[in-house]
């Protein structure tokens, strides 16, 4: 099972799009997919029409202990989303008292205490996707330890460079305590092509992470951004626009690990 943070704690960057569509594009695949909304936002449940301040969902699960039975919502075929919930802004200010509180996603995960069924539940997914909130509090830390792999979607301006650098010492600096070692996947998003700036992001990203940065960039594309609008992704809502074009080959590229050897 992968399990995957789509993170960065730049704001706007297109996490939240990248993994309605990405999730959405490996169900279709036939990969039995599971999206976790780790963002106390709930943009992601918006984006599939759940009201996610009236529903349980992450919260539960890491406040609560709620299994990932109780919370999942199956709304397409092979693919299942669990809504932020109401109180997940909540976790950030628990009691520290309580320790390892950055853990609580990982054992929800991996262990079985919640329940019996559990494990087998959780080994029917192919993927979990998480979307992770524009921050580097508790939830990213939980999402940084639950995951064995990272997506992280870059826009074209310098200050992501700038924001970037730090995202990657954070994480880096948590791997080498923990001994362990992530895949980390980068995507482009709303690239604007004819943009010099854009190219030069290209560069430079392909330059520091060679083999890294998955090879389709994203265009800014206004399809995306309606697309929540309709309690749509992108392959529903205008299955022949560049979106939809973009979010498919990068569906292929995650699957095959195509990336940009050079620029
Ligand atoms: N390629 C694109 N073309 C056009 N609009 C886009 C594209 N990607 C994202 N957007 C729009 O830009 C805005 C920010 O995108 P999104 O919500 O995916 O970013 P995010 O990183 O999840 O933001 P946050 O940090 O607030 O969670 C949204 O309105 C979204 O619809
Ligand atoms: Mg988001």
């Amino acid at each position: 099972m992968q399990v995957i943070a789509i993170m960065n704690q730049k704001g706007g960057v297109g996490k939240t799009t990248t993994t309605l569509n990405l999730a959405h594009g490996l169900a279709l695949q036939g990969k039995q997919v599971l999206v976790l909304d780790l963002d106390p936002q709930g943009h992601l449940g918006s984006c599939f029409a759940i009201d996610t301040f009236n529903s349980k969902g992450m919260d539960s699960v890491l406040i609560n202990k709620a299994s990932f039975q109780e919370v999942t919502q199956n709304l397409r075929e092979n693919l299942f989303v669990v809504s932020a919930g109401a109180k997940l802004g909540e976790l950030e200010t628990q009691v520290q008292e309580e320790g390892r509180i950055g853990y609580r996603l990982y054992h929800a995960l991996y262990s079985d205490t919640h329940n019996n069924d559990h494990e087998h539940y959780i080994k029917q997914f192919d993927y979990v996707l998480m979307d992770c909130p524009p921050a580097s509090g508790l939830l990213a830390m939980n999402a940084i330890l639950a995951c064995n792999e990272f997506i992280i979607p870059v826009t074209g301006d310098y200050l992501a460079l700038q924001g970037l650098s730090r995202l990657i010492k954070v994480i880096s600096h948590i791997e080498r305590t923990l001994e362990r070692h992530t895949k980390k996947w980068f995507v482009l998003t709303r690239f604007q092509k004819q943009r010099k700036l854009a190219q030069q992001i290209r560069q430079k990203m392909v330059g520091y992470f060679p083999e890294q940065v998955l090879a389709t960039a994203i265009r800014e594309n206004v399809a995306l951004a309606e697309s929540p609008g309709f309690a749509k992704s992108i392959f529903e809502y205008k299955p022949k626009s560049n979106g939809a074009k973009d979010y498919q080959n990068l569906v292929i590229d995650f699957l095959e690990q195509r990336t940009i050897t050079q620029s």
